[in-house]
């Protein structure tokens, strides 16, 4: 494991992150982790150009990964994990392999699933193509889970740090001072002063609704400029703050073993807690640094920075 570049507040790492536990970095992080925040190679039918397994591989891979993970973790950490759908090559039906991989994570590594998340996006291409567009006898795929997972029964949380704005509605509702009260179709009883206490805001329900399309980012800038490929698979940024927001309070630890291009340390970066990251293509490593405000950049990834091109 190579420390790639360092900022303020965290360390992005160059190295094969299944090998964590049998280095050195292992001992200064084991049990010190808040929050473990990670999209892994999916399990897909093609291969991406990443190493994403397929079939029983995945299975076994994945939850290979279990015991280390948890062992890093405080008692009240979490782990979120971004998992997409996959589907069985050549036939119109989706493959098991990833909730399979995802319970045996959670019984090798003793966890708790705290919560699912779905994050759908509108933007998606339509897929399995065959099916959905050619043959047209499935949907478009259009959303991936994100699985909260912890070793506590309570681990660190606090909805009051990721609320919404109130809809205009809600607001008329808080002015008004009135509601429609009695009984709901669902058989819930309403009272007159059922919801109208103001918090601040709405708590946000488990369903992210985001389309992955911007284009102008200061990292896509980066990587244009300097020449290197940009990230395929990047998490959106909101995703990633509302976890560190609602699990993590200032300086905790946020770990990202398959970083990509570094939204998560940025992320982590920017709302000043501790980060780790770690990847193991050099060239997704360089163009993440374009993510932070010049980053003091190792020898050991053999390249001279020009500090005018670090954002
Ligand atoms: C889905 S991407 C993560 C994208 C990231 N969330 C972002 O916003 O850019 C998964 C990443 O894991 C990396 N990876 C795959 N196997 C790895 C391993 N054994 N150790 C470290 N990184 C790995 C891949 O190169 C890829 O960049």
């Amino acid at each position: 494991m190579i420390a790639a570049y360092k900022t303020n507040h965290g360390t992005c790492y160059y190295g094969d992150a299944t090998l964590l536990d049998k280095t050195t970095l292992w001992k200064e992080i084991e049990g010190k982790v808040d929050l473990l925040f990670t999209s892994p190679p999916f399990a897909l039918a093609r291969q991406k150009e990443y190493g994403n397994l397929s079939g029983e591989d995945y299975v076994k891979w994945f939850s290979s990964l279990s015991d280390s993970f948890s062992r890093l973790l405080k008692p009240a950490g979490s782990i979120v994990i971004e998992m997409g759908n996959a589907w069985i090559k050549g036939k119109p039906v989706m493959a098991t392999q990833p909730l399979r991989a995802l319970i045996e994570f959670i019984n090798q590594g003793d966890l708790h699933l705290c919560q699912q998340f779905i994050w759908h996006n509108p933007a998606r291409l339509p897929s399995p193509a065959q099916w959905v567009n050619v043959e047209r006898i499935r949907v478009k795929d259009s959303f991936t889970h994100l699985w909260w997972m912890s070793k506590a029964l309570k681990p660190k949380a606090d909805n009051r740090r990721v609320l919404k704005d109130y809809s205009q509605s809600m607001l008329d509702l808080l002015e008004r001072g009135t509601y429609n009260a009695g009984a709901r179709p669902s058989e819930h009883q309403i009272g007159e002063t059922s919801f109208l206490t103001n918090n601040s805001g709405a708590i946000p329900s488990n369903v992210f609704t985001i389309s992955n399309t911007r284009s102008s980012s200061p990292y896509l800038t980066y990587c244009e400029r300097n020449g290197y490929k940009k990230h395929p698979a990047r998490m959106p940024t909101e995703i990633v703050e509302f976890f560190i927001k609602f699990l993590t309070d200032p300086n905790d630890l946020v770990l990202d073993p398959f970083s990509g291009s570094n939204t998560t340390g940025a992320v982590a970066e920017s709302l000043g807690r501790s980060w780790i990251s770690i990847e193991q293509e050099l060239e997704y490593i360089l163009g993440s640094r374009g993510r932070f405000e010049k980053p003091t950049n190792l020898e050991a990834i053999g390249e001279e920075i020009n500090d005018e091109n670090i954002f």
